[in-house]
């Protein structure tokens, strides 16, 4: 039978050896353990012991109880103070190292666009002017000369509140809103905004979208006045090269009306796949104010007249970036807004 002092041995030797912390707990269940440890054996046959070899046992196995506790702390502490110096040495953080930058949102597309129309304009003399997106029946139609029951009105398929307020198709009420604010021309706005048709969501249209229309209202205006302006604000935005048309078009505000158009960026105005082989690439609509449109401004015909056109801020940006659903400006995906 193992005696006291060489059980001790044996255990002090393995602890000293011990690895890890589990393994020293696994030591510590294997010789102190209460039912089946190695020091509680020593003990299993002391009943048949005299009374001083009982005592001289008894007090042998306590003491090798205590030696071999006080070995597992020595070993666990030192097994402890490794692991954390292991780890300062590892997971050590340098906190004078410069963090890695935050990132940076940009101004998103279409503001852009919008701001670069904005300060071409404004470089001519052309004010902001803003206005309600929730807009009375007046001054989305009937003001510009689109009565009630005009076939026409199907052309701006409106969002209505009631029979009286709806959010407005395109920015030409603020037109209105402005003539009548400012009331004495000479008159020249732009009207940057977001309108509202029931379109359901395609690659060139969406049911919200914004417009810049433009308002000159003067003496003897003529529609080479407002082509030269177009002109100046697409060759401002898209280059020197860029030529652009009018063709005959119809809007119940404007008298004569055309269709804008401006020669293809990729091709040059032969003809390729983007402009589907027209060479052109329709941006809007424009015309000389009709009068009885003035007249809703309150501002005399017979003494001023004046030209206004209408474009989509999408469309311009697609014709700029060469994007080809006008979705993805509202999709927020980071892959396609970050490339601007
Ligand atoms: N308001 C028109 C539209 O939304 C565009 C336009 C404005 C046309 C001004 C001519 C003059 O379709």
């Amino acid at each position: 039978m193992t005696d006291a002092s060489s059980l001790t041995t044996e255990a002090l030797a393995a602890i000293g050896r011990a690895p890890s912390e589990d393994d020293l707990a696994r030591i510590d269940q294997e010789y102190l353990g209460r039912k089946n440890g190695q020091v509680s054996r020593l003990l299993s046959n002391i009943a048949q012991l005299l009374p001083a070899e009982k005592a001289s046992l008894g007090k042998a196995a306590n003491e090798a109880k205590r030696a071999i506790e006080a070995a597992l702390a020595a070993r666990r502490a030192e097994l402890e103070t490794a692991r954390l110096a292991d780890l300062a040495e590892t997971e050590a953080i340098d906190i004078t190292f410069p963090g890695p930058p935050p990132e940076r949102g940009h101004i998103h597309v279409l503001t852009q666009v919008r701001r670069q129309i904005e300060t071409v304009l404004e470089s001519l003399g052309y004010q902001v002017e803003l206005g309600p997106e929730v807009e009375t029946e007046w001054y989305n139609f009937e003001a510009l000369n689109i009565a009630e029951g005009h076939p026409a009105r199907e052309n701006w398929d409106s969002f209505y509140f009631s029979k009286e307020l709806l959010l407005r198709a395109h920015t030409s009420p603020v037109q209105i809103r402005a003539m009548q604010r400012i009331k004495e021309p000479p008159i020249y706005i732009i009207t940057p905004g977001r309108c509202y048709r029931r379109d359901p969501p395609e690659a060139t249209r969406l049911p919200y979208f914004s417009q810049v229309e433009g308002l000159a209202v003067d003496k003897g205006l003529t529609v080479g006045d407002m082509k030269g302006t177009l002109l100046y604000m697409i060759q401002s935005l898209y280059g020197r090269d860029r030529k652009v048309r009018v063709r005959p078009s119809y809007f119940p505000f404007t008298e004569p009306s055309f269709e804008f158009d401006v020669s293809c960026g990729i091709c040059g105005g032969i003809g390729c796949k983007s402009c589907r082989h027209k060479g052109w690439l329709e941006v809007g609509g424009c015309g000389m104010v009709h009068p009885q449109v003035l007249r809703s401004g309150g501002i005399d015909p017979t003494q001023w007249n004046g030209y206004a056109w209408g474009f989509g801020i999408e469309r311009m940006a697609m014709l700029k970036h060469d994007v080809d659903d006008i979705r993805l400006f509202y999709e927020s995906d980071l892959r396609f807004l970050e490339q601007f």
